[in-house]
């Protein structure tokens, strides 16, 4: 069977179809054809019931041995039926004929049911009966206690009615299985057609092709499944475009200090060099293996945050607290750059969330802060609520960032200024992922002299419950 028609789909289609076609035809058979029947065989029988009423009249007025025969003779060709007037000899059951419109009396009715049933009831008996190979409609009337008048009449010409709506039937419904199976399949087969389609396009999509679109013109729900695999196919291409990129730039990242640290290593063993030289030397190697450890770090931590393995916690976090441990940590650093750091911070601001990440980006934000401006800067950090939130803010009166960097200095490894500071550009993604995991956000507003990254955080919720209630916070408690 070819790969288009594929074998169980199309089989329990046209399966199904076949079954709801032939159970449709059985019903609408079963409803029709017995009814049809049994309403026609009543009909003759009541016709043969109204016309007793004066076929017994007559023989009743009647001289039984010069008019019965006559008489059977004259109704049998008026109504179509054989006319026969039964007795019935001493007790026994058996009947004889006494007059019979067939002519010599045939034995054959002798022991008639319907007849015997209406001498024995005492009143008229009417039945469908098989006699000779041919169904016959009978009705029986007493006209005294031993004699009664049959009238039989053969049942062919409704019974051949009956028939031909069965075969009617029959044939039809032979057609329209033909047709449900031929449509079924037919159907099967673009409906399978279209779903191997996409099934194909799932198979490229998987072996890394998303170059091809996902089509499928009919609008229904395969269409939609299309259009589903589609968009799925785009967002595939997005992050294997992104994932590329990534590894691309963070190789050339871990090439350059390795380049650098190979050529010091290189120069020291062929070199002939004085102390200076050397401690200056090593000095630079350290520098470069301090770079590289921090850029493992942050590869680190970036992949940990796409994966989500990285934990970040929820508890009561103080940012004046924070505020002043960054100002603490970077006070000697800032000093040797030439950068006038300065903490405003007093009394405590709860916010929720992790303390170790807050620190994190706290640092981020301080060392750009330091690094990507030049001596003489001051740099404020600090913690104060802000719209109902909480929030530590780094601000520097250094040349800031131009405007159309704001919305690609989140990105992963992008550098403003062209990569001339040491950075690698990863200090501000890892900082709003961070920020993201915390429910909050990292806020940037810049301007030549004054530069404002704001991490804002929501409130602890006991600070929340008191502001809330007092309409401010912030207090010292
Ligand atoms: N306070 C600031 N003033 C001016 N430019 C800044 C400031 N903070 C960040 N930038 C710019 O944003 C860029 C991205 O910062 P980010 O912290 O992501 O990377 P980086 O500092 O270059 O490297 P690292 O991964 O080591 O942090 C920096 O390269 C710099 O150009
Ligand atoms: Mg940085």
């Amino acid at each position: 069977m070819s790969r288009l028609l594929h074998p169980n789909l199309a089989l329990k289609f046209g399966l199904a179809l076949f079954v709801i076609v032939a159970g449709a035809l059985g019903i609408v058979y079963l409803a029709v054809v017995p009814r049809l029947e049994s309403r026609l065989v009543n009909a003759k029988i009541h016709e043969l019931e109204r016309a007793s009423r004066s076929v017994v009249g007559e023989f009743r007025d009647a001289d039984p041995l010069t008019d019965y025969q006559p008489l059977a003779q004259f109704f049998s060709s008026s109504l179509s039926a054989r006319v026969v007037v039964l007795e019935r000899l001493g007790a026994d059951s058996r009947m004889i004929s006494v007059a019979d419109s067939n002519g010599s009396s045939s034995p054959d009715v002798g022991t008639d049911p319907i007849a015997r049933r209406a001498l024995e009831a005492g009143g008229t008996a009417t039945g469908r009966i098989e006699r000779g190979g041919s169904d016959r409609a009978e009705v029986a009337v007493p006209l005294d206690s031993a004699t009664v008048v049959l009238l039989s009449a053969p049942l062919k010409d409704a019974l051949a009615n009956v028939s031909l709506v069965r075969r009617t039937l029959l044939l039809a419904g032979l057609a329209a299985l033909g047709v449900s199976l031929f449509v079924g399949a037919l159907a099967a087969w673009s409906f399978t057609r279209r779903i191997r389609r996409l099934e194909e396009a799932a198979e490229r999509i998987a072996a890394g092709d998303f170059e091809h679109p996902v089509v499928d013109p009919v609008d229904d729900e395969v269409g939609e499944l299309a259009q589903a695999f589609d968009s799925m196919r785009l967002r595939l291409a997005q992050l294997d475009h992104a994932r590329r990129e990534f590894i691309a730039n963070a190789s050339h990242e871990l090439r350059t200090p390795l380049f650098s640290l190979g050529g010091f290593l290189e120069l020291m063993a062929h070199e002939d060099l004085d102390d200076r030289e050397r401690r200056d030397f090593v000095e630079e190697m350290a520098a470069q293996v301090e770079r590289l450890t921090k850029l493992a770090t942050d590869l680190l931590d970036l992949s940990r945050l796409d994966a989500g393995q990285l934990s970040v916690g929820r508890t009561e976090v103080d940012l004046a607290a924070i505020a002043r441990t960054v100002g603490e940590e970077f006070r000697a650093i800032a000093e040797g750059s030439g950068h006038a750091l300065q903490v405003r911070a007093d009394g405590p601001l709860l916010a929720a969330g992790d303390e170790q990440r807050i620190l994190q980006i706290a640092r981020i934000l301080v060392e750009n802060a330091l690094r990507h401006t030049p001596a003489g800067t001051t740099v404020v950090v600090t913690a104060e609520p802000e719209g109902g939130k909480a929030a530590i803010s780094v601000r520097d009166s250094g040349p800031g960032v131009p405007e159309r960097d704001h919305e690609h200095l989140f990105e992963r490894f992008y550098r403003a200024d062209g990569g001339k500071a040491s950075g690698s550009g990863l200090g501000l993604a890892i900082a709003r992922e961070l920020a993201m995991r915390m429910d909050g956000a990292i806020e940037l507003r810049s301007e030549p002299g004054n530069t404002v990254f704001t991490l804002v955080l929501p409130l602890s919720d006991v600070t929340e419950s008191v502001f809330m209630s007092k309409g401010s916070i912030g207090a010292p408690g």
